[in-house]
């Protein structure tokens, strides 16, 4: 696993590097209010990493594992909610099995035990990432560019407001699919950090493409709420967004 670090007022990702071995090894991982987390795990894994994440899930993550069809997506689930459970014991000192998670109206999951850690979960081909922070409701999103044969004018006309409709068509057309999906990624961090999902209306969320992708963040309000909106560099195959509340859970 590899983490970034993100403000949530100023944005300025600094790349941590980290290692599972690591996690487990640190006593606690310090994590202050504003900062955000953003952790990479790899969903291909070792027999032993397997075997290490499906022993840390609950019986009710187990039989949500066992209802996949496929050996390929069980395995995947294992990893990414096994590295859960791990990082987010390793933030609270806890051991990994006592931690009691619960789901919002829209199935976002909190920690019963320690409301004020804040995470999201995403994954995508061969990638999860899950963000953590104190306080600030956050939002991740992956999404894989090996993802072939959606049609952009369509879903283009239903997920953008009229400015990043405008913008995407403008761009050269071999770029597209990949602006598109950054879009998205944005949109649905946001709805994520909401804690809406595809419920959120996407082309409710306004972003600004030329602010994105040129500083790669900006502040915009939807969904109820004010967010710090972050595009996350996540190398060859991958596009990825996060976004952090601005103000703090306990302020209002
Ligand atoms: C959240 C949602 C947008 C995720 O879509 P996706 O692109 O397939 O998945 P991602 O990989 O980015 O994120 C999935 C993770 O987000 C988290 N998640 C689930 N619902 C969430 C929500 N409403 N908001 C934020 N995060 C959510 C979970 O950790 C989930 O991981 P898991 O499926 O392995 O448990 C989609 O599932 C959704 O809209 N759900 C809400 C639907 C709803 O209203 N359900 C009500 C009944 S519970």
């Amino acid at each position: 696993m590899a983490a970034h670090e993100a403000g949530a007022a100023g944005f300025e990702a600094l790349g941590v590097a980290g290692s599972a071995e690591k996690v487990l090894r640190a006593s606690r991982i310090p994590l202050t209010e504003p900062g955000v987390h953003v952790w990479r795990v790899p969903l291909r894994p070792s027999e032993l990493d397997l075997t290490g994440s499906i022993a840390l899930l609950s019986a009710d993550e187990r039989d949500r594992m066992a209802r996949f069809h496929r050996d390929a997506d069980r395995d995947r689930y294992a990893i990414a909610h096994g590295n859960l459970r791990l990082l987010l014991s390793s933030y609270l000192g806890q051991d990994p099995h006592d931690l009691v998670f619960a789901t919002g109206t829209h199935g976002k999951p909190h920690l019963v035990s320690a409301p004020a850690i804040e995470f999201n979960l995403t994954h995508s081909g061969e990638l999860a990432l899950i963000a953590l922070s104190r306080n600030r409701a956050v939002g991740v999103d992956v999404e894989s560019l090996g993802r072939k044969g959606f049609d952009i004018p369509a879903l283009a006309r239903r997920v953008l407001c009229p400015r990043e409709h405008e913008w995407l068509f403008r761009i050269e057309e071999h770029s597209r699919a990949q602006a598109f999906l950054r879009l998205w990624a944005c949109k649905e961090a946001v709805s994520k950090a909401a804690g809406a999902g595809f419920t959120a209306g996407f082309a409710q969320i306004e972003t600004d493409p030329n602010v994105l992708f040129s500083e790669r963040s900006q502040q915009l309000r939807a969904v109820g709420g004010n967010w710090c909106l972050h595009v996350l560099e996540l190398g060859e195959g991958y596009v990825g967004a996060l976004a952090v509340a601005i103000e703090s859970a306990g302020s209002s």
